[in-house]
């Protein structure tokens, strides 16, 4: 296994550009399955979560060509409607293939998703919006069937909690159904946007997408497409964060400022300095940041994968923070690590404490999943001394390049085979 090894102490300068988000791409590859034909996909990250889709689709009978940032989907005609287990464990994305497999071939075979250990992330919502659409489920073995043989119908679906899932999946099973669909209390999301983006240029129907109550009037068949994806806003927030924590001055291009407003306003209550131009974002970081209080929620709130990236920068700030997670229960394995660094944080249900301290040191700590893998990256860019990260593969999932990105923006970042 891969590690990172980052020397800390040097404030970055320069310029990164980001690529197309994970959690859009994902999805319209899945997304691609619902009409026969060549589909092309551009700004596509070379990420490990990417490959697996891939993997996924060829399971199911499509094939995928990458050539630099660009995909061809090849989309045949019957596809075999089962996701197998091994992939969909890696990566709970694949759960999206539920509505896809469901609208295309009226069956769908999906073991339960796996992906990063957040605590209890249950699909209950996606069954519950696929079942009023006519879709019947059966749970045996840790495998989920689906089967909707005459097809999916338009429903009237409120969801319980704005999740981008099963908002997405229902998306997805709704383009094609007979009659209309309406999602309320919808998840609003740009990767949600984008995602319709792509359906709408495959010929779907769509309205709403961006706000609470989305509509879909179904339509009896979709042709393949091109679409570039939205940019990351994840990776581009990671990078700001990196800039902050060094005390530096970097510039994030190839984004989209808008979709990181409140991330943008929480690293401005910190001290940060920023600029936004209409697809870069330049910051300039405190000497030490300021302590600053935040919750995580549903877009357009703090998003819950910038939180250990911001309880990294907090960790250093001259005060107590106090960041309230409220989208996963457990998103805590990491604070174990940062504190073995000299960092001083304590979880006390949903709250995350930070007191922030002078010094991080560096020392050997655990990605454990993509985002905390990056923010103790983060913090080891700040550390006194190395930062050893081991099972960094994780960090690739959602990053490319990300040692690289860092070394060019001047940080002391290697890779070594573990
Ligand atoms: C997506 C993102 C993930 C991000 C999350 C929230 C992708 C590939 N992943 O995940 O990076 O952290 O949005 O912005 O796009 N829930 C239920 N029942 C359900 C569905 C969800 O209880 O049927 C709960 C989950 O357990 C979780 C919360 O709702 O606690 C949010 O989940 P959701 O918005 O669905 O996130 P994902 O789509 O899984």
């Amino acid at each position: 296994m891969d590690q990172l090894i980052v020397t800390g102490g040097r404030p970055l300068s320069g310029t990164v550009n980001v690529l197309g988000a994970k959690n859009a791409v994902l999805k319209h590859l899945v997304a691609a399955l619902l009409a026969p034909g060549r589909h092309l996909i551009e700004n596509v990250p070379g990420i490990l979560d990417v490959e697996t889709m891939c993997r996924v689709l060829g399971h199911v009978g499509a094939s995928t060509q990458r050539e630099d940032h660009t995909i061809h989907i090849d989309v045949p005609e019957e596809l075999r409607p089962e996701a197998p287990i091994d992939l969909v464990r890696q990566m709970r994305a694949s759960i999206l293939i539920l509505g896809a497999l469901l609208a295309r071939c009226g069956e769908a075979r999906v073991a339960l998703p796996g992906g990063d250990d957040f605590g209890a992330r249950p699909i209950d919502l996606h069954i519950d919006g696929l079942g009023r659409m006519g879709a019947s489920f059966e749970l045996s073995h840790g495998i989920l069937r689906g089967s909707a043989p005459d097809g999916l119908s338009g429903a009237d679906v409120y969801l319980e909690f704005p999740s981008v899932g099963a908002t997405e999946n229902l998306l997805l099973g709704g383009v094609m159904a007979r009659g209309t669909t309406i999602i309320g209390n919808a998840a609003r999301e740009p990767e949600i946007e984008d995602l319709a983006a792509f359906l709408i240029k495959m010929g779907a129907r769509i309205t709403g997408v961006g706000t609470s109550t989305i509509e879909i009037e179904g339509v009896p068949e979709l042709a393949p497409a091109r679409h570039s994806a939205v940019p990351d806003r994840l990776e581009a927030g990671t990078y700001l964060v990196a800039g902050a924590i060094t005390g530096g001055e970097i510039t994030v291009e190839r984004c989209v400022p808008d979709h990181l407003r409140m991330e943008l306003r929480k690293l401005g209550e910190a001290g940060c300095e920023h600029e936004t131009g209409e697809n870069s974002i330049r910051l300039r970081g405190p000497k030490r940041p300021s302590p600053v209080d935040c919750a995580t929620l549903p877009y357009p709130g703090f998003h819950t994968d910038m939180h250990p990236q911001m309880v990294a920068l907090m960790s250093l700030a001259s005060g107590t923070s106090v960041i309230t997670e409220n989208i996963y229960d457990a998103r805590f394995r990491y604070v174990g690590e940062l504190n073995r660094m000299g960092a001083d944080v304590i979880t006390e249900g949903q709250h995350i404490i930070v007191r922030g301290v002078p010094a991080l040191s560096g020392c050997p700590v655990d990605a454990c999943d993509i985002r905390a893998g990056a923010a103790l990256a983060l913090a080891g860019l700040a550390a006194e001394g190395y930062t050893t990260i081991t099972d960094a593969h994780h960090i690739d999932r959602g990053y490319e390049g990300f040692a690289d990105n860092l070394v060019r923006l001047g940080a002391d970042v290697r890779r070594e085979r573990g």
